[in-house]
């Protein structure tokens, strides 16, 4: 806990607020941005006092105001745990948020609104459902069309690929969590980038996995002679990684490291997970390293991918691409979960598909111009951070001018901004010179929100400096 709140000490506006109420806003911004999950238990007043290196009173005060705002429930005997104010409520990125919001610019999510065509393609889908309401409708492994036009997407990418081959899920999220579901038992090890997705991070925490990271640079990608030995070190069990416009930083793997990283993972016996959510969207018409795919044959590479970026995240339609018998094994759990994605919804991504030439070309240009805004506002109104400007993708991972990013997303919460500070991204609380800014709002918003954050960012420096501390770590 003590480890999580880092510098609750240099909150803007500090020097005007008493310690107790500085504390228990940074509890607030850590269950705000889900570091500090619902539900959790508090340490004991006296411990967490000593930790900080503040006086009991403090900690007592700091805890009576959480209880006061609904942030925390108390029982004699029992502790104290985080809960949900009245008036908030589960926001899509999973994190919390009050309820009347509306003015709120979100960049916690990094997706797009739907495309034009999604009606006209749910009404299309709604003429082809007489065909299968004969049935009982489920399909654990996707309806054949759908496999079909997946397939042949990866086929038209230069992996030959057939129907056999794909599995339907609800979303890529659900691929990753049946591919570790099957693949990782708890406490085996498994290497993930840093930064990467959080909600990666959490689908491998429910697996009670052994995480280790490779360390992405901010400006220059993967190192992949460390990515190669990080692999040869651990000898993972599997492995995910996001090679095309990375979430959060943007890069592109070259196709020279994909080919190393592929033979690696054979040598070490580490099943790699690549996540492809991002492929269809290069925005500088650069032309696109071969999928990691291309480079497997021994069946250790399986992909997974969706229609949550180019088209729109509430069709909740992803998959898995991989060898025939593993797909088969993988529909037989996927069973025991939730039997079969809706046909419905399937019918609807055939049909996106069918016009996927033109969608995606337009969500492109749509992201490219949404990108160059954003960037025209960082470098006019915070031209001290430094941002890689990424060739692809809906996120920018910008390096600010300290260790001020969830002291930042605090203080842009107030001013009608939500920001996903760096720290999200990562394991073990570091990152705080980062923040994700992804360009999935209209220009006007994301211009907006930058010279939001620029008059809070000023703020910070006019609160008092805080003084340093080391906190200690409780168990
Ligand atoms: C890298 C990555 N993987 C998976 C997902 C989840 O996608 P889906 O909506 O298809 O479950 C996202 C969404 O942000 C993502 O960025």
């Amino acid at each position: 806990m003590a480890r999580l709140l880092g510098q609750w000490h240099s909150l803007p506006g500090r020097h005007r607020s008493p310690d107790y109420a500085a504390l228990a806003a940074a509890v607030r911004g850590l269950l705000a941005d889900g570091r500090l999950p619902l539900g959790v238990r508090l340490p004991a007043e006296r411990e967490l006092a000593e930790a900080l290196g503040v006086s009991r009173t403090t900690v007592t005060a700091a805890y009576r105001n959480l209880r006061e705002t609904g942030h925390l429930t108390s029982r004699r005997g029992a502790g104290s745990w985080t809960t949900l104010p009245n008036g908030h409520r589960v926001a899509s990125s999973g994190l919390w948020t009050p309820d009347d919001d509306m003015d709120m610019i979100d960049l916690g999510v990094a997706a797009s609104a739907a495309p034009v065509e999604l009606v006209p393609a749910a009404r299309a889908a709604a003429d082809d459902l007489p065909r299968f309401l004969g049935s009982a409708g489920y399909h654990p492994s996707g309806l054949r069309e759908l496999r079909e036009a997946v397939a042949a997407a990866y086929t038209a990418r230069g992996v030959a690929t057939s129907a056999e081959q794909i599995l339907v899920t609800s979303g890529t999220q659900q691929a990753l969590d049946l591919v570790l579901r099957l693949s990782v038992p708890a406490g085996a090890p498994v290497l993930v980038e840093s930064p990467t997705y959080p909600n990666a991070l959490a689908a491998l925490a429910a697996r009670r996995a052994r995480i280790s990271t490779h360390g992405l640079d901010a400006t220059t990608g993967w190192d992949g002679e460390l990515l190669l030995a990080a692999l040869r070190q651990t000898r993972p069990r599997l492995a995910y990684v996001i090679p095309e416009f990375q979430n959060p930083t943007g890069h592109l793997m070259p196709a020279a490291l994909r080919e190393r990283l592929v033979a690696a993972a054979h040598a070490t016996g580490t099943e790699l997970v690549v996540d492809e959510s991002f492929v269809d969207l290069p925005l500088d018409g650069a032309e696109m390293p071969p999928p990691v795919a291309v480079y497997d044959r021994h069946s250790r590479v399986v992909s997974i991918g969706g229609m949550s970026k180019a088209y729109w995240g509430g069709l909740r339609i992803g998959w898995v691409r991989a060898s025939a018998p593993l797909v088969q094994r993988l529909a037989a759990l996927r069973v025991g979960v939730d039997m079969a994605s809706p046909v419905l919804e399937q019918l609807v991504a055939v049909h996106l598909l069918a016009q996927s030439e033109t969608i995606v070309a337009a969500r492109r240009k749509q992201l490219a111009f949404r990108r160059d805004a954003l960037i025209g506002a960082l470098r006019e109104h915070l031209p001290e951070w430094r941002c890689f400007v990424p060739g692809g993708g809906v996120t920018l991972w910008a390096e600010l001018d300290g260790p001020i990013s969830s002291a930042l997303s605090r203080a842009a919460e107030d001013v009608g901004v939500r920001l996903a500070p760096g720290p999200r991204f990562g394991l073990d609380g570091t990152l705080e010179r980062f923040v994700r800014l992804p360009f999935t709002l209209a220009a006007d918003d994301l211009t907006e929100a930058i010279r939001r954050i620029a008059s809070v960012r000023h703020d910070l420096d006019r609160a008092a400096r805080p003084a340093w501390r080391t906190p200690a770590v409780i168990a």
